[in-house]
């Protein structure tokens, strides 16, 4: 049985527009199909890890809210531990709109409300949890010193970490050293090490540059073209899976998320990255965050017919 994964990150409220295409300055795009749903990639990528399978715990702050109450609530549909699920009194749970296009293209603007009041007193009071853990999965919507929190409570006790870089500001090089897997996608790695990867040759490269800086394994996520594996010195290239995507809110958590659950399952990272890419693949089929995260057994089934 696989030790528990536990995700330390942001909780968004979703409001969704699809239009046929995205707006220029000024202008007013009509036609739109708008949906309500949850998001946030802390808890996207926990929703992904706890369909996948994993026992999943989920370390988050959202604001005392009826968005607050209801995004507590999903999180008990997908039997996620809520234990280290705090609430401000202060902040409204976060938000973020977004805006997709045909196609699946989409403009994302976050608002973190509660989000930013996750502290490292609030990570410190869930170190056992921490510590029992077989992973820790991070990202960069929660403050910057909440992870670094985190990465030392899990360092102290031997508990790998994987921290994907969503989305990019500026981060110290101390933190970085405390990573074990880091998971960027294009613009995250240039952001990171100055080289944008527009193919597998180019994100070798820019893997090599990040892996100096500390993460022994980097993963670069290439949209469709798959992802670049680099660990050990040695680069992997995972290719896609080929579907018609109509919106890829949430593709990149999902693959975090299952493929955390996979390496907890033992998996070696090409195989994890596998799975990790047919979970993303089948979020991008569909509309919306949380509602386009597939469960295991759709995921088990698209492996074994493609
Ligand atoms: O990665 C997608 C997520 O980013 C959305 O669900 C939105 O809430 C933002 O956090």
């Amino acid at each position: 049985m696989p030790k528990p994964f536990v995700i330390i990150g942001s909780a968004n409220v979703d409001f969704i527009m699809k239009v046929p295409h995205l707006p220029a300055r000024g202008e007013t795009v009509t036609d739109g199909t708008f949906l309500q749903t949850y998001g946030g990639k802390g808890a996207n990528q926990a929703v992904a890890a706890a369909r996948a399978g994993a026992a999943t715990h989920f370390i988050a702050c959202v604001g005392e809210d009826a968005f607050g109450r209801e995004m507590a609530a999903n999180f008990l549909q997908d039997s996620i531990g809520l234990a280290g699920l705090m609430r401000s009194i202060d902040q409204p749970s976060g938000s973020a709109l977004v805006m997709i296009e045909e196609g699946g293209m989409n403009y994302l603007t976050v608002a973190p409300g509660a989000n930013h009041a996750l502290s490292p007193t609030h990570v410190e009071a869930h170190a056992r949890m921490i510590a029992s853990a077989g992973l820790i999965l991070l990202q960069m919507e929660v403050p910057l010193e909440t992870n670094q929190a985190a990465i030392a409570i899990a360092r102290g006790a031997g508990v790998p970490v994987i921290l994907n870089y969503a989305p990019a500001h500026l981060i110290s090089q101390d933190l970085l050293r405390g990573v074990d897997i880091l998971i960027v996608n294009e613009n995250e790695a240039a952001e990171l090490c100055g080289i944008n990867p527009i193919d597998p040759t180019t994100a070798e490269a820019a893997a090599r540059a990040l892996a100096s800086m500390g993460p022994a394994r980097v993963l670069v996520t290439l949209g469709s073209q798959g992802c670049l594996i680099f660990d050990g010195g040695m680069a992997t290239h995972v290719p896609a899976f080929r579907v018609a995507a109509v919106d890829t809110t949430a593709a990149g958590d999902t693959f975090c998320g299952t493929l955390g659950t996979a390496l907890l399952e033992g998996h070696d990272l090409p195989a994890a990255a596998r799975f990790a890419s047919a979970a993303s693949a089948l979020s991008v089929t569909r509309f919306g965050a949380q509602p386009s995260i597939p469960p295991r057994i759709t995921i088990d089934d698209f492996l074994q017919s493609h």
